[in-house]
């Protein structure tokens, strides 16, 4: 066990050795009535989930790798832009540590252009009380030596800095931010976000889920978290889709 002695900050913080997915884990206990604001660590995930079905792979002992158990009041209407404000977090926490690091709609962290850390958001299944939300979080401090994007980790710039350092400033800053986002919703983000945006002004394509491909130049994104891309044809609201930069 290499991650010990985390700052909690509010958080119920546990910490397996090796466990399937800190995800599928936390999304059982949510539908146990496990209450909010738990935060589950893991050294190695044997089946780590990333979005759209992939496989999310870590190094042992050089990725930090948790989700996060919490509680929303008002249903998933409030929950638009949750997973835009998890990166803020994100974003917030690293750079706290020097790390030149910026945001990829919908929601992966780059550093140099490349991938450094993940998001996973999941709806738990209980449908009584509070929305239960789990926030999954990957970040590598050396990437995985088999993937399908360009990677990097924190050790590329800082080789020294060690996971209980970014996992107590990170639980601080997360909790800061879902406060904040339970309280006034995404666009109380927003400007921030816009700030952090890698692409903010580049053109872009966005190959959505129906196939199709728009061009444009990336603005920013509206209230709710949706990309808004300027296409020669009218400004578009972007709800779903895999953004890449697009070639010259
Ligand atoms: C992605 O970029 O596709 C999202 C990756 C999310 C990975 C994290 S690691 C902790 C948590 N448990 C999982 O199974 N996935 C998330």
């Amino acid at each position: 066990r290499t991650i010990s002695a985390l700052a909690g900050g509010g958080w119920n913080v546990e910490i397996a050795d090796e466990i399937d997915s800190t995800n599928t884990a936390l999304l059982t206990r949510a539908g146990n009535g496990c209450p909010g604001g738990l935060a589950l660590f893991a050294e190695v995930q044997t089946a780590g989930r990333g979005r759209r079905g992939r496989r999310w792979q870590a190094r042992v002992g050089e990725s930090l790798t948790f989700s996060a158990l919490w509680r929303f009041e008002g249903g998933i209407g409030r929950l638009s832009g949750l997973s835009l404000a998890v990166g803020v977090a994100i974003v917030r926490a690293l750079a706290h540590f020097g790390l030149p690091v910026a945001l990829k709609w919908p929601n992966d962290v780059l550093m140099d252009g490349r991938k450094l850390a993940g998001i996973l958001i999941e709806l738990a299944g209980d449908s009584l009380g509070p929305t239960a939300v789990v926030i999954g979080i990957g970040i590598n401090l050396t990437p995985p030596a088999v993937v399908d994007q360009p990677v990097t980790g924190t050790r590329s710039i800082r080789p020294e800095l060690g996971r209980n350092a970014i996992a107590g400033r990170l639980l601080a800053e997360l909790g800061d931010v879902l406060d904040l986002f339970a309280r006034e919703g995404f666009d109380a983000l927003r400007d921030e976000w816009q700030r952090l945006f890698a692409w903010q002004g580049q053109a872009i394509a966005v190959h959505q889920p129906d196939g199709n491909i728009v061009h444009g130049i990336a603005i920013g994104v509206d209230a709710t978290g949706a990309l808004r891309v300027r296409t020669a044809s009218g400004d578009i609201v972007v709800h779903a889709g895999d953004v890449s930069l697009r070639m010259a």
